[in-house]
């Protein structure tokens, strides 16, 4: 370990009150001086570490920095259950989504359940039919959740309906705002989406059966519209226009991954619940996006409901109800 993350581990523990210089120095056997220089180093790192009025220092958890030691310290105080998730977080990635599948064609699927990646930027972010994702550094958090369950038993539009709710919880929980879902499962606030998931299947070629899923979250919690590409700004937006909005993203992050692996445990009607309660779309017009082949092609329609099943229920002109389960729906302005 280094003295940095002695330093760091000390500070930690402590729980946001002060430890002396003193102290610290002492407890890693090392120079006051080394001490100062660690945390100068610490603080550079983005660490919001507070000199207090008695010489001592203080971590603050509101810090902007996203490491794995940190992520793991808030999920597992929030989420004791999820004390063998792995956590790995990159400055930069090309994907996230691409990372986690990557290491599940490459080892045991099972091994990796409950493995979290995270990123702080990704150079090739990845959206749902083949778009990309903007994710610029400091403004958002881009993460993927590798969910494994032991029964093998994965229902896409479970794991894509619940993960919206997770995220919709999350999201509520920290900002004074009221996050609607857009079916599927972007998340809308402002009218403007902040939040896109995308989940991808690893399938067995052999048995055809889909064996762990790839929940890919990227939240735009304070990116600004000239960050995003012209096409993106006529539907993207960010959670909050302050820049410093004083909530550490690591622990966001911890809290969205802690949030997605729990829910999938909950009482499913509760979930759909909550799902269809939040609806963005209920009672709206729209645009139908039919990804399979469907001989209507694109057409208008208003949204009825979400079922149980978490399909949306869609009237069209000529009066027929349709369900839709998979396909993407837009909104007549967008
Ligand atoms: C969409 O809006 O169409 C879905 C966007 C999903 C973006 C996230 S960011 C983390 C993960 N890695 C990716 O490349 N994509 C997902």
């Amino acid at each position: 370990m280094t003295t940095k993350e002695k330093i760091f581990n000390k500070l930690n523990s402590h729980k946001e009150t002060a430890v002396s210089g003193e102290k610290l120095a002492e407890a890693c056997g090392i120079s006051r001086a080394a001490v100062w220089k660690a945390i100068q180093a610490l603080r550079e790192e983005g660490f919001n570490i507070e000199g207090s009025t008695n010489g001592g220092y203080i971590y603050r958890k509101n810090s902007d920095v996203v490491r794995s030691d940190v992520v793991k310290d808030f999920l597992v105080q929030k989420y004791p259950g999820l004390k063998k998730a792995v956590i790995k977080c990159f400055k930069t990635i090309d994907s996230t989504n691409t990372y986690a599948k990557k290491l599940l064609s490459e080892n045991e699927k099972r091994a990796l359940d409950k493995t979290v990646i995270i990123a702080e930027s990704q150079t090739a972010g990845r959206g749902r039919l083949g778009r990309t994702f903007c994710s610029p550094e400091k403004t958002g958090i881009y993460l993927s959740v590798i969910y494994v369950p032991s029964d093998r038993k994965i229902e896409p539009a479970k794991i894509t309906a619940f993960s919206a709710v997770a995220v919709k919880r999350v999201i509520e929980r920290f900002f004074d705002v009221d996050a609607k879902i857009k079916w599927i499962n972007d998340i809308y606030v402002n009218d403007k989406k902040v939040v896109g998931i995308l989940t991808e299947g690893f399938t067995n070629f052999e048995t055809g059966i889909i064996e762990a899923a790839v929940i890919g979250i990227g939240i735009n919690i304070c990116t600004k519209k000239s960050q995003f590409s012209k096409e993106a700004q006529k539907v993207a937006g960010s959670i909050t226009d302050k820049k410093d909005f004083g909530i550490s993203r690591s622990q966001i992050a911890a809290e969205v991954a802690g949030e997605v692996l729990s829910i999938f445990n909950e009482k499913p009607q509760k979930v759909i619940r909550e799902y269809q309660d939040s609806s963005f779309l209920k009672g709206k017009t729209v645009e139908v996006h039919p990804i399979i082949d469907d001989e209507n092609g694109v057409y208008s329609a208003t949204v009825i409901a979400i079922n149980e099943e978490a399909e949306l229920v869609v009237k069209l002109k000529n009066g027929s109800i349709k369900k839709l389960s998979s396909g993407e729906v837009t909104l007549h302005q967008e």
